[in-house]
């Protein structure tokens, strides 16, 4: 599956903050994600890291000065801003911010984000009291209300020593905003998804958790896809150890009545739902308050209660996409589910085959269609069997307008 960012035109310009360094990293995370990478330098970045560095794995020269007699981007200095897919600034000064609320162009970054037509990404970095300041508050604003992104800044030690607002957002989550910014005209624009991941958690007492060995993985992948298809994504997220995905709306839920609540409000009206979580099927009729004892009794006897179908549930999404998890008879078990609950797609994964199911980066699965359309795919990244439900969902969407 190629990267959202495969052979897209990047433009980064980078400016002259100490947060310059994590712009090496940006660039290499681009580079490897298959974009073509022209970097900009401003005077001031120029002063805490190289042309070289960003030229050695870019292998593409770099921009440093509009006048510059040397570098024939500079002679023609729009043909950067035409080629560019996405301007993106990481790190954005809050002088360069200031430019570009005024529309300044006194240098080469200033001059191309100026004359693209592309959209513009921009990363601020500053210390905390400059960001807080009205001028920038109302810089970034203007900024905005013009159609930038603005990502960050995030809260952290800044190079002051001090703590606040004001550090560059990591590297690793730009490129996650980056490819969303890049999906805006993906064929699910204009479209939310709700999609939910995870093992719900069901309380036996303050401690103990009734659960399943869902990583959220799958999930987490359909909510990547679905944004950088240029989908409003929201994601119901049971508890799991991954992190936020960047440009997604985060639900997070603990048990399947908690999951059933967000998405019974969250999915109303919305283009599509897909349910990839692991739902509890039943939940404990009673939750201890307190921590219960080992105590003498050799066994601890717990009744459960069925909790209710959200999928079944559910009223509103034009498309609806369950997830069978299955430790046999895949295919009948799944189409039995495709029947009884009423959605338009099934995915169906054995989650006893090697590098299938619970935990995995990979997915073997078979999506089922209520149109009798079955589709055997083989194993693959999560990511890329994310895509191909998506392409189902985004040929049935025109059709329930
Ligand atoms: O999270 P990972 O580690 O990446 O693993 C991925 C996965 C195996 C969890 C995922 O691919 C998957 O199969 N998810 C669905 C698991 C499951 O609970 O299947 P089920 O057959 O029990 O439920 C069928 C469908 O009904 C699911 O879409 C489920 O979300 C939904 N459901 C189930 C119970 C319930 N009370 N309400 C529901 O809506």
């Amino acid at each position: 599956m190629k990267s959202p960012l495969s052979n897209r035109a990047v433009v980064l310009g980078i400016t002259g903050s100490i947060a310059s360094y994590k712009a090496v990293d940006l660039a290499s995370k681009l580079v490897q994600a298959g974009a073509q990478v022209d970097v900009i330098l401003s005077r001031g970045a120029s002063q805490f890291v190289t042309a070289l560095t960003f030229r050695s794995f870019t292998h593409r020269p770099v921009v440093t000065d509009l006048f510059d007699p040397d570098s024939e981007l500079a002679v023609e200095h729009v043909a950067l801003a035409q080629r560019a897919e996405i301007v993106v600034v990481a790190p954005a000064t809050v002088h360069t911010i200031a430019k570009l609320a005024l529309g300044l162009a006194d240098d080469a970054l200033t001059t191309t984000v100026l004359a693209t037509q592309a959209p513009v990404l921009l990363a601020p970095a500053m210390d905390g009291r400059m960001y807080e300041h009205p001028a920038t508050r109302e810089n970034l604003h203007k900024l905005e209300e013009r159609g930038v992104t603005v990502v960050g800044p995030a809260e952290g030690h800044l190079a002051s020593g001090l703590r606040g607002w004001g550090r560059m957002v990591e590297p690793g989550e730009l490129l996650g905003h980056i490819a969303a910014v890049l999906g805006h005209k993906g064929d699910l624009a204009g479209t939310t998804v709700v999609v939910t991941a995870g093992g719900t958690q069901e309380p036996l007492d303050p401690v103990r958790v009734l659960t399943n060995r869902s990583s959220g993985k799958m999930g987490y992948a359909v909510a990547e896809a679905a944004r950088d298809r240029g989908a409003r994504t929201v994601l119901v997220a049971a508890p799991t150890a991954l992190t936020d995905p960047p440009a997604v709306e985060v639900h997070h839920v603990g048990t399947a009545l908690e999951m059933g609540a967000a998405v019974a409000k969250l999915a109303r009206g919305v283009a599509v739902l897909v349910m990839a979580a692991a739902v509890a099927d039943y939940r404990p009729v009673e939750t201890a308050p307190r921590k219960v004892k080992r105590g003498k009794q050799e066994t601890w006897t717990v009744e459960l209660t069925r909790t209710p179908d959200i999928l079944m549930g559910v009223e509103g999404p034009r498309v609806k996409v369950g997830f069978a998890a299955e430790t046999e008879d895949l295919l009948s078990n799944a189409r039995e589910k495709l029947r009884t609950k009423g959605v338009d797609l099934f995915v169906a994964n054995d989650v006893t085959s090697p590098g299938s199911g619970f935990g995995s980066d990979t997915n073997e699965v078979i999506i089922l269609g209520r149109d009798g359309v079955v589709e055997k795919l083989p194993l693959m990244s999560k990511y890329e069997v994310a895509h191909r439900v998506l392409d189902r969902v985004a040929k049935l969407l025109p059709a329930r307008r």
